[in-house]
């Protein structure tokens, strides 16, 4: 995974439901990259608890700038993936789980195949619906990069055609954006009208230490949205399952905001070395010989850590989840989406079982539903 692609997907999505059912269960989001790196092999679609996740999110999706046609595209150009092959194997996780929902997330950084005109826009909704009815996926995910406002607009056209049709049909439809406070609000409600999900993505500070999923941030995106006449209860927080890690430039400063030297990883896989696996810096934290001091954030739990060999790292772990998931439930949030299942401790080497911050949040979700 290169850092744009990362960045893509590590990015604090928010997203907004268009057609929630009152009394509806939480969403559990949980992303799939389904690559296989040197270093941590595959996480087969079989290997997904799929008993904790009300969706799947398949990061595989593309759509031909020609042909207007879906296809499957490696979020990597480098890694190997599973492709075309695991999409029948993720179809039959819905014998674990008989509600499962499959979702097709398309990641684009360009929109050449976004067409102005109606005949282009409808060729891709009809292959759209051709390749869900084939694949046995329940709907489309659509995660933008920052667009233009014409794009945006292009795109709030393409949404509404699209979710026309995919009603006919039962699929579902959701979006992403970069920077909603500077999109039309026009064009926004035009969004949030026609997705059943929208996510907002957000972008961390470069060059210094910082929180990788920071509640301040969720609040004040949900606020904006909120105060702008969407419902909180479309409103759905995307958590990474992953750590961000850098070496600092000063030893002594170890705090929120310190100056950052470079990568804390040595395996660039991830954001080029920004990045960590949870699974991978759970081994790293428990490595004693580091000399790890953790702080939390007294209120919102979230953790950060620092080694004697200036190692900086913020990260989700399943208090400070936990507590995002009752801020879900107690503002009457969509769901949580987590980001993705192979960063995951897919093993349980942490002492909390598989997969346990997609476990805390559907149990807080179902122990509080
Ligand atoms: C996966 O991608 C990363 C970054 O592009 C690369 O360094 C690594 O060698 C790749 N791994 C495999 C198994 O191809
Ligand atoms: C489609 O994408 C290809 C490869 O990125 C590019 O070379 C080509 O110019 C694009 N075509 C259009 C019509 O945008
Ligand atoms: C879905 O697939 C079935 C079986 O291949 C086919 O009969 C049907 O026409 C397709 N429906 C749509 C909407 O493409
Ligand atoms: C943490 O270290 C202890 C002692 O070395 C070891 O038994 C345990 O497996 C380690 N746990 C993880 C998650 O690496
Ligand atoms: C967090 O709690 C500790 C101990 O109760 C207290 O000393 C500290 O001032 C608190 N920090 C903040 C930012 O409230």
């Amino acid at each position: 995974m290169n850092i744009i692609q990362a960045a893509a997907i590590l990015q604090f999505l928010l997203v907004v439901r268009g057609s929630d059912v009152a009394g509806e269960r939480k969403r559990v989001g949980c992303y799939y990259l389904g690559a296989t790196t040197e270093r941590y092999g595959t996480l087969y679609p079989e290997d997904i608890d799929a008993s904790i996740c009300t969706h799947v999110l398949y990061i595989h999706g593309a759509i031909n700038n020609e042909t207007q046609e879906i296809y499957l595209k490696p979020p990597s150009q480098n890694n190997k993936t599973g492709g075309e092959g695991f999409i029948p194997r993720l179809v039959k996780l819905k014998a674990v789980n008989p509600d499962l929902k499959l979702i097709l997330h398309v990641l684009y950084r360009q929109v050449d195949w976004l067409s102005a005109e109606p005949s282009g826009r409808s060729k891709i909704i009809q292959n759209g619906i051709k390749w869900l009815n084939g694949s046995g996926f329940d709907g489309l995910d659509i995660a933008a990069a920052p667009l233009s406002p014409e794009d945006t607009e292009k795109m709030a056209d393409l949404l509404c055609e699209m979710k026309n049709e995919f009603d006919k049909y039962g699929y579902s439809l959701a979006t992403s954006l970069v920077g909603a406070d500077e999109i039309a609000e026009e064009t926004l409600g035009k969004i949030a009208r026609c997705s059943d999900y929208i996510a907002l993505l957000t972008y961390f500070p470069r060059g210094e230490t910082h929180r990788i999923a920071p509640m301040n941030m969720i609040k004040s995106n949900v606020d904006w949205y909120v105060e702008r006449g969407i419902p909180a209860s479309k409103i759905l927080a995307v958590v990474p399952a992953f750590g961000a890690i850098f070496t600092l430039e000063d030893p002594d400063d170890t705090g929120l905001g310190a100056r950052v030297h470079g990568p804390g990883n040595d395996d660039l896989e991830m954001l080029g070395g920004l990045g960590i696996r949870n699974k991978e810096l759970l081994r790293k934290l428990n490595d004693s010989s580091l000399g790890w001091t953790i702080r939390r954030d007294n209120e919102t739990k979230e953790p950060y850590a620092f080694s004697n060999t200036r190692l900086w790292t913020s990260y989700e772990d399943t208090t400070s989840i936990e507590y995002k998931a009752r801020y879900v439930l107690e503002n009457g949030l969509g769901g949580i989406d987590i980001v993705a299942m192979e960063f995951e401790d897919d093993e349980g080497i942490g002492g909390e079982g598989r997969f346990p911050l997609t476990r805390t949040v559907y149990n807080t979700f179902r122990g509080g539903n």
